[in-house]
């Protein structure tokens, strides 16, 4: 154990040179590796081949799914989406392949128009804010950045976002209109929200009468151990509090089949969803049906679709231990320099240097090869405050890869730890 944090001027001079000449050999490697999105990996696609030599396109009530119409879904999809997602099958809109367009056209209609409940559309408010748990995921702050809002952050903790803090700020100032959520292993920490944090969700009494909760529950069937996180089923605990209206889950097979030819769907109240198909109407007369319909062919149920992810996690926990043993090596024999999160599932893993260390790591990584998320991309507008997380894609490059830049991030990190401690 040499612990950074007890070593003295000249010990940390003696450990920056020795680091920098490992730096250094890093660099002659010539390395070209990316860790920076949660793709993921071919071998993971390769798993789903099956799905596509489904020719079948008559659905189950007769519609042809080659053909026009049927927005909301094929009855089947809707079904098999409303099991996953534990609600009733008109409760459900099947879209096209990314659930993220289904975020983005919600914020879009509560801009443009508004919901059922709001007294204007939010265009029509002098100020609008969101409430944005960080860290979280940047397309989510992407989209409330490009409509204007104001956002908000909010610490995570294991079990969820600083509920406290939520309820405070929703139920004062009906200018904050919405909170995103990543409730079951969050992008990046891996955390799921608790059974309390999610009564306290369905529970909420905001200010604003068309606050909506954007839950988006990507990452409710990729676990990664036979001891599964657990998350309680929020439009239930709303059906029982009478707040269905505040909710629009989404979930998509993005990392179930194909990222970028899956199936997306959202969840909320029969009275939101009735308002959302109308208002998509003069947007398209049907999302991609035949994928529907294989997708539902191909897994037939929610028990189908569990016995499939076993295959992804038998890729991606391999990976995900790979870095983990990496950084327990490399980093925690170094004293209380970093942290980093051990999640049961999701696709990330969330490490947490010291203060102001964060950018100068990613671009030493960068400058020797290796990609990552840029430094405070977990963050509203790109900005983590402390310069700290450092989001860690392990899904995509091959384990042997994965290894090397997983060494070559912690030499970075020490070295960065190093060169801060000296400027103390
Ligand atoms: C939390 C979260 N939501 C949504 C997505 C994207 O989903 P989709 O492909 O369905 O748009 C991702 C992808 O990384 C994600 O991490």
């Amino acid at each position: 154990m040499i612990n950074y944090l007890e070593m003295s001027k000249a010990q940390l001079t003696e450990e920056k040179e020795t680091l920098t000449k490992a730096y250094e050999t890093f660099k002659h490697l010539n390395l070209k590796l990316d860790m920076s999105r949660g793709k993921p990996s071919p071998e993971q696609l390769d798993l789903s081949m099956d799905l596509l030599d489904n020719k079948e396109y008559i659905g189950e009530t007769g519609i042809d799914a080659r053909n026009y119409g049927v927005l909301e879904g094929m009855p089947e999809a809707r079904r098999f989406f409303a099991e996953l997602l534990g609600v009733k099958s008109d409760e459900v809109i099947v879209g096209g392949n990314a659930s993220l367009q289904l975020m983005y056209y919600l914020i879009e209609l509560g801009y443009r128009n508004g919901y059922p409940d709001s007294e204007k559309p939010w265009k029509e408010n002098a100020k609008n804010k969101f409430l944005c748990p960080v860290p979280g995921y940047d397309r989510h702050f992407r989209i409330t950045e490009y409509f204007g809002f104001e956002m908000i952050t909010v610490p995570m903790t294991p079990s969820g976002p600083d509920m406290d803090i939520i309820e405070n700020l929703v139920e004062k100032d009906d200018t904050i209109k919405g909170i995103w959520c990543v409730p079951m292993y969050s992008n990046p920490d891996g955390y799921t929200y608790s059974d309390e944090t999610v009564r306290r969700f369905a529970n909420l009494k905001p200010a604003a009468r068309d606050f909506k909760i954007f839950w988006d529950n990507a990452y409710c069937v990729h676990h990664l151990t036979d001891t599964p996180d657990t998350l309680l089923n929020i439009l239930q605990e709303c059906r029982a509090a009478g707040t269905m209206d505040m909710v629009f889950e989404f979930c998509s097979t993005s990392k179930i089949t194909f990222s970028g030819a899956g199936v997306a769907a959202m969840a909320s109240s029969k009275n939101n969803i009735d308002y959302i198909l109308r208002n998509m109407f003069p947007m398209t007369i049907s999302f991609d049906k035949i994928n529907q319909l294989r997708h539902v062919k191909y897994f037939k149920n929610a028990k189908g679709v569990a016995e499939h992810m076993k295959k992804h996690s038998a890729l991606l926990k391999p990976k995900f231990d790979k870095v983990l043993e990496v950084l327990n090596e490399e980093v925690a024999s170094c004293g209380d320099i970093a942290h980093w999160t051990n999640p049961k599932g999701g696709y990330f893993i969330s490490l947490y240097a010291m203060e102001g260390t964060a950018k100068r790591i990613v671009a030493m990584c960068r400058d020797a090869g290796v990609v990552l998320t840029g430094a405070g991309a977990a963050y509203p507008y790109g900005k983590d405050p402390q310069d700290s997380n450092i989001r860690i894609a392990p899904s995509y490059p091959p384990i042997s890869e994965l290894e090397t830049a997983t060494r070559l991030l912690s030499v970075c990190l020490r070295l960065a730890t190093v060169e801060k401690l000296l400027e103390a």
